[in-house]
């Protein structure tokens, strides 16, 4: 079997499950990252691109004679880093910046799910700050204010009266999120819990994975400020066979309606849903694997990663073998004390090993870096730590026995991780 060099874009706990699962194909060759953190520099080469610029990365893997390109974060995708890639013939993971737009503008993704007939919020948008102030006026109660292009995750305000709403509006109008805010999304507000469900795609073919459920804020109970993500786990039992299939057609759909549209997509497409009474609507689509969904749902997935990329780039993504064990991930984030306000970094990590020595543990690394032999944090999400078992409650057990062999100044993490799933 051909062996091909690889070149891994990204650096944060989501790239290094990537990284691993990759690693572990039997067509894998020599690993790259651009930049990588700690741990993908324990199984892969550290190189000098700038993973933003298209030029960089696409004459970087022509000549160093990479066969397949990788992109984690959603900021390449959008400035089509995937396009130039593919460009010099050479295969990519992720899709041209056409078609991630469905992450790129809010209002793009918007309009494609109303050609699609898929389920989510009603929504205006606005370009013109007066003109959304008065809508948001005419609402008179909660709704969902929204910066329509990429703000790390920040552009959007879940607003529960018309005050705070406002505040909202002023942010975006007012540069908080720099151009991203130009365009404002206004969206009704949607209650239930929430549950991810990542598809691959080719464009035609879509192979929906396992669905996941993220947790959100800072601290125990769902309090405290929204973060990229506490911990995570795989699959989400609340989820009824009915909802999965609402789910599953409404990925079938959006990918089909850009097909119609004349963008391919291909790559993974993240849904974000929530469960209402109404059943699931959309809540946000993402181009890429989500952080930290992807460190629950790899481990979990039997295949070969790099042949199921492959498949997504040429279009045989059919003819590729999927399968999922019966068995139950749970990931707990271990961040810096801060998270996700200002925090320092640098502090000594010890007890990874031990850890992951631990039956069904794998530790991820998110933010850190290597001093030597010696791991330092070097981030507001330091370490994911994932278990796997054959029961959820054991897969929780696990993964909390793992995180207490684990040291560092300023731990931070919550301990009711799946706690609401049991
Ligand atoms: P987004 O980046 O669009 O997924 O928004 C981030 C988070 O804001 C989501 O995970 C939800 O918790 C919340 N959110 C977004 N849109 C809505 C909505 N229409 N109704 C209620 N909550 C929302
Ligand atoms: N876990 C949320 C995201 O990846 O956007």
């Amino acid at each position: 079997m051909e062996k091909i060099d690889i070149l891994l874009l990204g650096a944060g706990g989501r790239e290094h499950a990537l990284l691993k699962k990759l690693s572990e194909s039997p067509r894998a060759g020599k690993l790259y990252v651009a930049p990588g953190n700690g741990g993908m520099l324990q199984i892969a080469e550290q190189v000098p691109v700038n993973q933003d610029s298209p030029e960089d990365v696409a004459n970087w893997a022509l000549e160093n004679g990479i066969g397949l390109v990788v992109i984690g974060p959603e900021a390449p995708l959008v400035v089509g880093v995937a396009d130039a890639v593919r460009s010099k013939g050479i295969a990519c993971f992720g899709p041209n910046a056409d078609a991630a737009r469905m992450e790129g503008s809010k209002e793009f993704a918007k309009q494609v799910m109303a050609r699609a007939n898929v389920p989510t919020a009603a929504y205006q948008s606005f370009t013109d700050r007066e003109a959304c102030e008065a809508y948001v006026r005419s609402l008179g109660g909660p709704c969902v204010i929204k910066a329509d292009g990429l703000a790390a995750g920040k552009g959007v305000i879940v607003a529960q009266d018309t005050q705070e709403a406002l505040r909202g509006v002023s942010l975006c109008f007012e540069g908080e999120f720099g151009d991203a805010g130009k365009t404002v999304v206004v969206e009704e507000m949607l209650e239930g819990p929430e549950c991810s469900l990542l598809a691959l795609t080719d464009g035609t073919t879509v192979v929906p994975l396992a669905t996941s459920q993220d947790h959100k804020r800072a601290y125990d109970g769902d309090k405290g400020p929204n973060t990229g993500g506490m911990g995570v786990y795989s699959p989400v039992p609340m989820v009824s066979d009915e909802e999965l299939a609402i789910m599953t057609d409404v990925m079938n759909r959006t990918v089909a309606q850009l097909a119609k549209d004349g963008i391919k997509y291909s790559g993974c497409l993240y849904g974000g849903f929530m469960l209402t009474k109404d059943g699931p609507k959309v809540l946000e689509f993402n181009a890429r694997f989500g952080d930290p969904e992807t460190q629950v749902v790899l481990p979990r997935m039997h295949a070969d990663l790099v042949e199921v990329f492959l498949a997504c780039d040429n279009g045989t993504l059919a003819d590729v073998d999927i399968a999922w064990g019966n068995d139950w991930a749970v990931s707990v984030v271990l961040a810096s004390n801060g998270y996700p306000g200002s925090y320092e970094t640098g502090k000594h990590i010890t007890g990874i090993d031990d850890a992951a020595a631990l039956e069904g543990i794998t530790v991820y690394h998110a933010g850190t870096k290597l001093d030597g032999e010696d791991v330092l944090t070097a981030g507001g999400r330091v370490l994911d730590v994932t278990a796997v078992a054959p029961t959820f409650a054991e897969a929780r057990t696990r993964a909390y026995a793992a995180c207490d062999l684990i040291e560092f100044e300023g731990k931070q993490f919550r301990t009711d991780i799946g706690a609401r799933a049991l």
